[in-house]
């Protein structure tokens, strides 16, 4: 392994090797091998990231950690040098959404790394956005696409999601959500546009995120494209056990969002980083508490979507495939206590009331 320099210059040029790894069903692993422009000599070799092929949709294989791009507010600058910092150690996968306001900066980050050599071209990455919900409706879906392309500077997303079982009255984006903009969620109007979007190619491939087995029960009702996806917040914390059976019997691939602990956005306890349960494993195999989370949601078969803005962390986070979890380890962190971070109370500012559905609509979480 050679060591990655802290910043690459364009006179670097990327080889992408890929190898099957055998015993690993379903998983391609790939290699970043970069060699000097001139000289061709060996620059150094990224973290190897296996892939996974989706079930449904027309996307490539998609890299089995991905990168979170969300902060509040969104800073720019810092975003697209993280997206940069993330591509030079070996991300290939990349989480945005329209809400995030980090589709620009990521989009240009990306163009950049194509440029200075470090892919060799936007089809070497996996980008995923998000339809945010006051665009949940049957004729906003496409119009709401085409802007997150444009502000990604790209032909089509990998993977396009509805990123809440939550439809808003139409309007400017804005987080916490008002209660009495909730209006009844078309699932069959907007799940057509999603569909139509694949078929035109704007989205290799669509899926949905925070939905439970019940959101999915009136998807799948009317789909006829299956999502490809469902993106929720999974931890060793919030196992989420019923959705991950459901999704697996429909071939719906879940990605584990906030595989952290999150942001801690409301000043709430990181369940993840300090779990006593997690700590003494980490200790254990000499790895830290987010490397044993993030192996964790790996063994389980899902994609972890972890945010870091530090090039160090991003790499770190990184370090999860040349070592495994014990059996013992696994009957240990079935036992932790379970915690959801992210409830319906959470996305809902505390006043105002509900008009036209219940919050039992548009609850995401299940026991
Ligand atoms: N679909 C949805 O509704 C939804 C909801 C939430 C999030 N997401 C997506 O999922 C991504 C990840 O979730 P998240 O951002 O909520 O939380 P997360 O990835 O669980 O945690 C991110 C936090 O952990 C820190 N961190 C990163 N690596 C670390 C390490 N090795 N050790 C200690 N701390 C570390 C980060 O700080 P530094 O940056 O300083 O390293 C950041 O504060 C988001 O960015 C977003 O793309 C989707």
């Amino acid at each position: 392994m050679y060591n990655i320099p802290s910043s690459i210059e364009d006179e670097y040029v990327v080889v992408r090797t890929i190898f099957y790894s055998p015993a690993e069903t379903n998983t391609l692993v790939s290699c970043y091998l970069y060699r000097h422009s001139r000289t061709s000599q060996p620059i150094m070799v990224s973290v190897l990231v296996p892939e996974v092929a989706l079930r449904h949709g027309n996307a490539r294989p998609m890299p089995a950690v991905g990168m979170g791009t969300a902060v509040a507010p969104a800073m720019l600058e810092k975003a697209r040098e993280a997206v940069l910092a993330g591509i030079e150690v070996g991300y290939r996968h990349f989480d945005t959404a329209a809400l995030y306001g980090t589709e620009a900066a990521l989009g240009e980050a990306i163009a950049e790394a194509t440029r200075r050599g470090l892919v060799a071209s936007r089809e070497e990455v996996f980008v995923t956005s998000k339809l945010w919900s006051t665009q949940c409706h049957a004729d906003l879906v496409l119009p709401s696409l085409r802007e997150s392309l444009r502000n990604l500077q790209m032909e089509y997303v990998d993977l396009f999601l509805i990123h809440w079982p939550i439809s808003l009255k139409p309007g400017p984006m804005a987080f916490p959500l008002k209660r009495e903009d909730a209006v009844p969620f078309d699932f069959e109007g907007v799940w057509r546009s999603m569909e139509e979007a694949q078929r035109l190619g704007l989205a290799k491939a669509i899926g949905v995120s925070n939905f439970t087995t019940k959101h999915l029960d009136k998807l799948l009702a009317v789909a006829t494209i299956l999502p490809a996806v469902n993106q929720v917040e999974m931890s060793p914390v919030w196992q989420q056990r019923t959705l991950r059976r459901y999704c697996a019997e429909k071939g719906i691939h879940v990605s584990a969002y906030s595989p952290l602990g999150g942001q801690n956005w409301a000043g709430n306890d990181n369940g993840v980083l300090e779990s006593p349960v997690l700590a003494e494993i980490a200790n254990a195999r000499g790895k830290s508490i987010a490397q044993v989370s993030l192996r964790w949601v790996y063994e389980q078969g899902l994609t972890p979507v972890a945010k870091s803005y530090n090039k160090e962390r991003l790499k770190h986070n990184l370090e999860i495939f040349d070592w495994e979890l014990t059996e013992e380890d696994h009957l240990k962190i079935s036992q932790i206590p379970q915690n959801k971070t992210v409830k319906a109370t959470y996305v809902f500012s505390p006043d105002g009331e509900f008009t036209f559905v219940d919050l039992s609509d548009v609850e995401v979480v299940e026991e």
